[in-house]
Protein backbone atom coordinates (compact mmCIF):
# COMPACT_ATOMS: atom_id res chain seq x y z
CA UNK A 1 0.00 0.00 0.00
CA UNK A 2 1.39 3.63 -0.93
CA UNK A 3 2.25 5.28 2.28
CA UNK A 4 0.79 8.81 2.83
CA UNK A 5 2.77 12.11 1.88
CA UNK A 6 4.26 14.09 4.11
CA UNK A 7 1.39 17.36 3.87
CA UNK A 8 2.39 21.09 4.20
CA UNK A 9 0.79 24.32 3.66
CA UNK A 10 3.00 27.53 3.17
CA UNK A 11 1.87 30.82 5.20
CA UNK A 12 3.23 33.57 2.65
CA UNK A 13 3.84 32.91 -0.56
CA UNK A 14 5.73 36.21 -1.76
CA UNK A 15 9.67 36.04 -2.77
CA UNK A 16 11.25 33.95 -0.47
CA UNK A 17 8.93 31.29 -0.60
CA UNK A 18 8.48 31.58 -4.70
CA UNK A 19 12.19 31.80 -4.99
CA UNK A 20 13.52 28.87 -2.92
CA UNK A 21 10.97 27.36 -0.48
CA UNK A 22 8.64 26.25 -2.81
CA UNK A 23 11.19 24.74 -5.72
CA UNK A 24 13.09 22.92 -1.54
CA UNK A 25 9.42 21.11 -1.02
CA UNK A 26 8.77 20.48 -4.75
CA UNK A 27 11.95 18.47 -4.73
CA UNK A 28 11.36 16.20 -2.03
CA UNK A 29 9.60 13.01 -3.36
CA UNK A 30 7.35 12.13 -0.33
CA UNK A 31 6.13 15.71 0.29
CA UNK A 32 2.83 17.18 -1.32
CA UNK A 33 2.40 20.83 -0.98
CA UNK A 34 -1.43 21.11 -0.11
CA UNK A 35 -2.44 25.25 0.18
CA UNK A 36 -1.21 28.44 0.36
CA UNK A 37 -2.29 31.06 2.37
CA UNK A 38 -1.26 34.96 1.74
CA UNK A 39 -3.44 37.93 2.30
CA UNK A 40 -2.11 39.16 -0.83
CA UNK A 41 -4.35 37.37 -3.15
CA UNK A 42 -2.32 37.72 -6.00
CA UNK A 43 0.38 36.74 -4.44
CA UNK A 44 -1.75 33.53 -3.43
CA UNK A 45 -2.24 32.35 -7.11
CA UNK A 46 0.98 33.26 -8.45
CA UNK A 47 2.35 30.51 -5.57
CA UNK A 48 -0.13 28.18 -5.87
CA UNK A 49 0.37 27.90 -9.21
CA UNK A 50 4.29 27.67 -9.25
CA UNK A 51 3.61 24.81 -6.23
CA UNK A 52 1.42 22.88 -8.62
CA UNK A 53 -2.17 24.49 -8.70
CA UNK A 54 -2.38 23.89 -5.05
CA UNK A 55 -5.50 25.55 -2.97
CA UNK A 56 -5.39 29.09 -1.98
CA UNK A 57 -6.57 30.74 1.53
CA UNK A 58 -6.37 34.35 2.34
CA UNK A 59 -6.45 33.60 6.29
CA UNK A 60 -3.80 31.21 7.74
CA UNK A 61 -6.28 29.83 10.04
CA UNK A 62 -8.36 28.29 7.31
CA UNK A 63 -5.44 26.30 5.71
CA UNK A 64 -4.88 25.12 9.20
CA UNK A 65 -8.25 22.99 8.45
CA UNK A 66 -6.53 21.23 6.50
CA UNK A 67 -4.58 17.95 7.84
CA UNK A 68 -1.44 19.03 8.04
CA UNK A 69 1.94 18.07 8.82
CA UNK A 70 3.54 21.29 8.92
CA UNK A 71 3.70 24.64 8.24
CA UNK A 72 6.11 26.63 6.43
CA UNK A 73 5.96 30.50 7.30
CA UNK A 74 7.51 32.89 4.94
CA UNK A 75 6.02 36.31 5.96
CA UNK A 76 6.66 39.43 7.52
CA UNK A 77 8.63 39.01 10.51
CA UNK A 78 6.08 39.98 12.74
CA UNK A 79 3.22 37.98 11.58
CA UNK A 80 5.40 34.76 12.34
CA UNK A 81 4.74 34.34 15.93
CA UNK A 82 0.46 34.87 15.54
CA UNK A 83 0.67 32.37 12.46
CA UNK A 84 3.17 29.72 14.56
CA UNK A 85 1.13 29.76 17.12
CA UNK A 86 -1.99 28.97 15.61
CA UNK A 87 -0.20 26.26 13.52
CA UNK A 88 1.19 25.03 16.52
CA UNK A 89 -1.75 25.39 18.98
CA UNK A 90 -3.75 23.19 15.86
CA UNK A 91 -1.19 20.50 16.36
CA UNK A 92 1.13 21.45 13.51
CA UNK A 93 4.84 21.16 13.77
CA UNK A 94 6.36 24.25 12.12
CA UNK A 95 9.67 25.80 9.87
CA UNK A 96 9.32 29.37 10.11
CA UNK A 97 11.93 32.09 8.39
CA UNK A 98 14.01 33.80 10.23
CA UNK A 99 14.03 36.01 12.64
CA UNK A 100 12.04 33.19 14.20
CA UNK A 101 10.24 36.37 16.03
CA UNK A 102 11.55 39.98 17.43
CA UNK A 103 11.55 39.08 20.87
CA UNK A 104 12.46 36.66 22.99
CA UNK A 105 9.31 37.00 24.98
CA UNK A 106 8.02 35.53 21.88
CA UNK A 107 10.29 32.99 20.51
CA UNK A 108 9.59 31.23 24.25
CA UNK A 109 6.22 31.46 23.78
CA UNK A 110 6.65 29.28 20.52
CA UNK A 111 8.95 27.08 21.83
CA UNK A 112 7.10 26.01 24.92
CA UNK A 113 3.78 25.05 22.86
CA UNK A 114 6.02 22.97 20.75
CA UNK A 115 7.55 21.43 23.61
CA UNK A 116 4.07 20.71 25.62
CA UNK A 117 2.58 19.72 21.91
CA UNK A 118 5.45 17.36 21.36
CA UNK A 119 5.65 19.21 18.23
CA UNK A 120 8.79 20.18 15.77
CA UNK A 121 9.87 24.31 15.00
CA UNK A 122 12.35 24.62 13.72
CA UNK A 123 13.70 28.27 12.27
CA UNK A 124 14.98 28.59 9.01
CA UNK A 125 18.73 29.60 9.37
CA UNK A 126 20.10 28.00 6.23
CA UNK A 127 23.25 29.44 6.19
CA UNK A 128 24.28 26.34 8.37
CA UNK A 129 23.61 24.21 5.52
CA UNK A 130 26.08 26.25 3.38
CA UNK A 131 29.22 23.88 1.97
CA UNK A 132 31.20 26.37 3.76
CA UNK A 133 29.49 26.15 7.32
CA UNK A 134 29.04 22.34 7.29
CA UNK A 135 33.25 22.29 6.87
CA UNK A 136 33.84 25.02 9.60
CA UNK A 137 31.35 23.08 11.90
CA UNK A 138 33.40 19.96 11.53
CA UNK A 139 36.74 21.83 12.19
CA UNK A 140 35.51 22.99 15.21
CA UNK A 141 33.64 19.98 16.52
CA UNK A 142 37.16 18.05 15.22
CA UNK A 143 38.64 20.19 17.92
CA UNK A 144 40.49 22.47 16.30
CA UNK A 145 39.24 25.98 17.53
CA UNK A 146 39.87 25.12 21.46
CA UNK A 147 38.35 27.64 23.65
CA UNK A 148 36.80 30.69 21.95
CA UNK A 149 37.51 33.85 23.25
CA UNK A 150 35.99 36.49 20.77
CA UNK A 151 34.07 36.80 17.60
CA UNK A 152 33.45 39.43 14.81
CA UNK A 153 30.35 39.28 13.01
CA UNK A 154 29.61 41.74 10.19
CA UNK A 155 26.32 42.15 7.80
CA UNK A 156 27.50 45.12 5.95
CA UNK A 157 25.62 46.14 2.91
CA UNK A 158 26.89 49.23 0.73
CA UNK A 159 23.86 49.75 -0.92
CA UNK A 160 20.98 46.52 -0.63
CA UNK A 161 17.67 47.97 1.22
CA UNK A 162 15.01 45.99 0.43
CA UNK A 163 12.13 48.35 -0.33
CA UNK A 164 9.27 46.00 0.49
CA UNK A 165 6.97 47.73 3.54
CA UNK A 166 8.03 43.74 5.16
CA UNK A 167 11.36 45.30 5.87
CA UNK A 168 11.67 48.71 6.24
CA UNK A 169 7.91 49.42 8.32
CA UNK A 170 8.88 48.54 12.20
CA UNK A 171 5.30 47.37 12.25
CA UNK A 172 5.20 44.71 9.96
CA UNK A 173 9.38 44.00 10.22
CA UNK A 174 10.10 44.34 13.71
CA UNK A 175 13.86 45.81 13.01
CA UNK A 176 16.06 46.37 10.05
CA UNK A 177 18.92 44.92 9.04
CA UNK A 178 20.10 43.58 12.88
CA UNK A 179 17.48 41.44 12.28
CA UNK A 180 17.08 40.93 8.36
CA UNK A 181 20.72 39.65 8.08
CA UNK A 182 22.57 39.89 11.35
CA UNK A 183 20.72 37.02 12.34
CA UNK A 184 22.26 35.44 9.60
CA UNK A 185 25.78 35.92 10.59
CA UNK A 186 24.93 35.55 14.59
CA UNK A 187 23.43 32.61 14.72
CA UNK A 188 26.25 30.93 12.69
CA UNK A 189 28.75 32.66 14.88
CA UNK A 190 27.05 31.19 17.90
CA UNK A 191 26.40 27.90 16.50
CA UNK A 192 30.38 27.87 15.59
CA UNK A 193 31.49 28.98 19.48
CA UNK A 194 28.61 25.72 20.75
CA UNK A 195 26.01 28.63 21.80
CA UNK A 196 27.44 30.27 24.81
CA UNK A 197 25.26 31.60 27.37
CA UNK A 198 24.50 35.86 26.68
CA UNK A 199 25.16 37.64 29.78
CA UNK A 200 25.56 41.38 28.45
CA UNK A 201 24.77 43.40 25.95
CA UNK A 202 25.49 46.97 24.88
CA UNK A 203 24.55 48.59 21.47
CA UNK A 204 23.32 51.45 19.16
CA UNK A 205 20.72 50.97 16.90
CA UNK A 206 20.21 54.03 14.21
CA UNK A 207 19.42 55.35 11.08
CA UNK A 208 22.28 57.02 9.32
CA UNK A 209 21.04 56.96 5.42
CA UNK A 210 17.38 55.49 4.75
CA UNK A 211 15.66 58.85 5.66
CA UNK A 212 17.49 61.38 2.92
CA UNK A 213 18.15 60.71 -0.12
CA UNK A 214 21.84 60.96 -0.65
CA UNK A 215 22.42 57.08 -1.30
CA UNK A 216 21.58 55.11 -4.51
CA UNK A 217 19.81 51.52 -3.56
CA UNK A 218 20.70 48.84 -5.80
CA UNK A 219 16.98 47.79 -5.20
CA UNK A 220 15.81 50.75 -6.11
CA UNK A 221 13.33 53.50 -4.01
CA UNK A 222 11.27 53.08 -0.71
CA UNK A 223 9.04 54.85 1.20
CA UNK A 224 11.02 57.59 3.37
CA UNK A 225 8.14 58.03 5.67
CA UNK A 226 7.30 54.18 6.09
CA UNK A 227 10.86 53.56 6.90
CA UNK A 228 11.08 53.59 10.82
CA UNK A 229 13.59 50.62 11.48
CA UNK A 230 17.37 51.23 11.75
CA UNK A 231 20.04 50.89 8.92
CA UNK A 232 22.82 50.41 10.98
CA UNK A 233 23.37 48.28 14.35
CA UNK A 234 26.21 47.68 16.35
CA UNK A 235 27.00 45.45 19.41
CA UNK A 236 29.10 44.19 22.12
CA UNK A 237 28.16 40.86 23.72
CA UNK A 238 29.26 39.49 26.79
CA UNK A 239 29.20 35.76 27.63
CA UNK A 240 29.14 33.88 30.54
CA UNK A 241 32.58 32.28 30.26
CA UNK A 242 34.27 35.43 29.46
CA UNK A 243 33.98 35.17 25.48
CA UNK A 244 33.08 38.83 23.78
CA UNK A 245 31.43 38.96 20.56
CA UNK A 246 31.15 42.27 18.36
CA UNK A 247 28.31 43.01 15.83
CA UNK A 248 27.68 45.12 13.17
CA UNK A 249 24.38 45.29 10.65
CA UNK A 250 24.02 47.70 7.93
CA UNK A 251 21.95 47.59 4.62
CA UNK A 252 23.88 50.82 3.71
CA UNK A 253 27.07 52.05 4.57
CA UNK A 254 30.21 53.43 2.86
CA UNK A 255 32.55 50.61 2.05
CA UNK A 256 33.46 48.92 -1.41
CA UNK A 257 32.18 45.58 -1.04
CA UNK A 258 28.32 45.32 -2.04
CA UNK A 259 27.90 43.12 0.86
CA UNK A 260 30.37 41.84 3.63
CA UNK A 261 28.59 38.43 5.69
CA UNK A 262 31.42 37.42 7.85
CA UNK A 263 31.53 35.28 11.15
CA UNK A 264 35.05 35.29 12.45
CA UNK A 265 35.99 33.52 15.75
CA UNK A 266 39.18 33.18 17.48
CA UNK A 267 39.49 30.59 19.75
CA UNK A 268 42.76 29.16 22.17
CA UNK A 269 43.94 26.79 19.60
CA UNK A 270 42.45 27.97 15.88
CA UNK A 271 40.65 31.20 14.58
CA UNK A 272 38.32 30.77 11.64
CA UNK A 273 36.32 32.81 9.30
CA UNK A 274 33.06 32.02 7.75
CA UNK A 275 31.60 31.92 4.90
CA UNK A 276 35.26 31.83 3.44
CA UNK A 277 36.09 28.84 5.77
CA UNK A 278 39.83 30.34 6.42
CA UNK A 279 41.45 28.99 9.05
CA UNK A 280 44.72 29.79 11.12
CA UNK A 281 46.49 28.18 13.33
CA UNK A 282 50.12 26.86 14.71
CA UNK A 283 51.35 23.27 14.11
CA UNK A 284 54.67 22.53 15.85
CA UNK A 285 55.67 25.45 16.91
CA UNK A 286 54.68 27.53 13.20
CA UNK A 287 51.92 29.19 11.98
CA UNK A 288 49.86 26.91 9.66
CA UNK A 289 46.77 28.49 7.67
CA UNK A 290 44.41 27.40 4.71
CA UNK A 291 41.12 27.10 3.12
CA UNK A 292 38.73 24.09 4.63
CA UNK A 293 37.36 21.89 2.01
CA UNK A 294 33.80 20.95 2.57
CA UNK A 295 32.90 17.62 3.22
CA UNK A 296 29.68 17.40 1.16
CA UNK A 297 28.67 19.69 -1.91
CA UNK A 298 25.14 21.36 -0.86
CA UNK A 299 24.00 23.08 -4.33
CA UNK A 300 20.72 24.29 -2.23
CA UNK A 301 21.21 25.07 1.12
CA UNK A 302 17.47 26.13 1.74
CA UNK A 303 17.02 22.81 0.11
CA UNK A 304 18.79 21.20 2.34
CA UNK A 305 17.48 22.94 5.21
CA UNK A 306 13.37 21.85 4.39
CA UNK A 307 14.72 18.13 4.13
CA UNK A 308 16.60 18.33 7.45
CA UNK A 309 13.35 19.65 8.78
CA UNK A 310 10.91 16.85 7.05
CA UNK A 311 13.73 14.06 8.48
CA UNK A 312 12.95 15.48 11.93
CA UNK A 313 9.56 15.59 11.67
CA UNK A 314 9.24 12.00 10.32
CA UNK A 315 11.57 10.46 12.41
CA UNK A 316 11.50 11.96 15.49
CA UNK A 317 15.11 13.50 15.54
CA UNK A 318 15.55 17.31 17.36
CA UNK A 319 14.62 20.61 15.48
CA UNK A 320 17.89 21.04 13.08
CA UNK A 321 17.84 25.10 14.49
CA UNK A 322 16.00 24.49 17.68
CA UNK A 323 14.36 27.79 19.52
CA UNK A 324 16.61 26.60 23.00
CA UNK A 325 19.62 28.23 20.30
CA UNK A 326 17.51 30.94 18.50
CA UNK A 327 16.23 32.66 21.86
CA UNK A 328 20.24 33.50 22.49
CA UNK A 329 20.35 34.86 18.51
CA UNK A 330 17.09 36.66 19.37
CA UNK A 331 18.09 37.77 22.72
CA UNK A 332 21.29 39.58 21.84
CA UNK A 333 19.48 41.56 18.68
CA UNK A 334 16.82 42.12 20.73
CA UNK A 335 19.13 43.75 23.86
CA UNK A 336 21.10 45.47 21.34
CA UNK A 337 17.71 47.75 20.52
CA UNK A 338 17.09 47.92 24.27
CA UNK A 339 20.65 49.23 24.81
CA UNK A 340 20.53 51.67 22.04
CA UNK A 341 17.11 53.16 23.59
CA UNK A 342 17.99 53.59 26.73
CA UNK A 343 21.61 54.36 26.34
CA UNK A 344 23.00 51.78 28.91
CA UNK A 345 24.05 48.20 29.03
CA UNK A 346 21.37 45.53 28.99
CA UNK A 347 22.10 42.31 31.22
CA UNK A 348 20.36 38.99 29.95
CA UNK A 349 18.21 36.22 31.55
CA UNK A 350 17.84 33.96 28.90
N1 LIG B 1 16.58 33.08 4.47
C1 LIG B 1 16.71 34.07 3.61
O1 LIG B 1 17.73 34.20 2.94
C2 LIG B 1 15.59 35.05 3.47
C3 LIG B 1 15.57 35.90 2.33
C4 LIG B 1 14.50 36.78 2.20
C5 LIG B 1 13.50 36.82 3.17
N2 LIG B 1 13.58 36.01 4.27
C6 LIG B 1 12.54 36.08 5.31
O2 LIG B 1 11.34 35.54 4.77
C7 LIG B 1 10.22 36.27 5.24
C8 LIG B 1 9.44 36.79 4.05
O3 LIG B 1 10.26 37.60 3.25
P1 LIG B 1 9.95 37.82 1.68
O4 LIG B 1 11.15 38.43 1.10
O5 LIG B 1 9.41 36.57 1.07
O6 LIG B 1 8.81 38.92 1.79
P2 LIG B 1 7.62 39.18 0.77
O7 LIG B 1 7.05 40.50 1.16
O8 LIG B 1 8.08 38.99 -0.64
O9 LIG B 1 6.57 38.02 1.09
C9 LIG B 1 5.84 37.97 2.29
C10 LIG B 1 4.44 37.51 1.96
O10 LIG B 1 3.70 37.36 3.18
C11 LIG B 1 2.37 37.76 2.90
N3 LIG B 1 1.68 38.07 4.18
C12 LIG B 1 1.74 39.18 4.94
N4 LIG B 1 0.95 39.04 6.02
C13 LIG B 1 0.39 37.80 5.94
C14 LIG B 1 -0.53 37.09 6.75
N5 LIG B 1 -1.03 37.60 7.89
N6 LIG B 1 -0.91 35.85 6.36
C15 LIG B 1 -0.43 35.31 5.20
N7 LIG B 1 0.45 35.96 4.38
C16 LIG B 1 0.85 37.19 4.76
C17 LIG B 1 2.53 38.99 2.00
O11 LIG B 1 1.34 39.28 1.29
C18 LIG B 1 3.67 38.53 1.10
O12 LIG B 1 3.20 37.89 -0.09
C19 LIG B 1 10.77 37.37 6.16
O13 LIG B 1 10.69 36.95 7.50
C20 LIG B 1 12.23 37.49 5.74
O14 LIG B 1 13.08 37.89 6.80
C21 LIG B 1 14.59 35.13 4.40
Amino acid sequence: MKSRKFRVGLIGGGGIAQAVHIPGWKNLPDVEIVGIADVSEATAVKAAAAAGGVKTFSDYRDLLKLDLDAVDICTPNKVHTPAALAALGAGVNVICEKPLAVSTAEVREMGKLADKNKLKLMTAQHQRFTSSAVAAKAWVDGGNMGEPYHARVRAMRRAWLPPSPGFIDAKLAGGGPCMDIGVHALDLCLWLMDFPKPVRVSGTAKTVFAKGHDMPNQWGEWDRERYTVEDFATGIVHFDNGATLLLEAAWMCHQVEDEELLAQIFGKKGGLKWPSADFATVTNGAFAQGTLKSPVSVPHPHWNEIAAFVDCVKNGKPSPVPWTETIKVIGILEAIYASSAQGKEITLKL
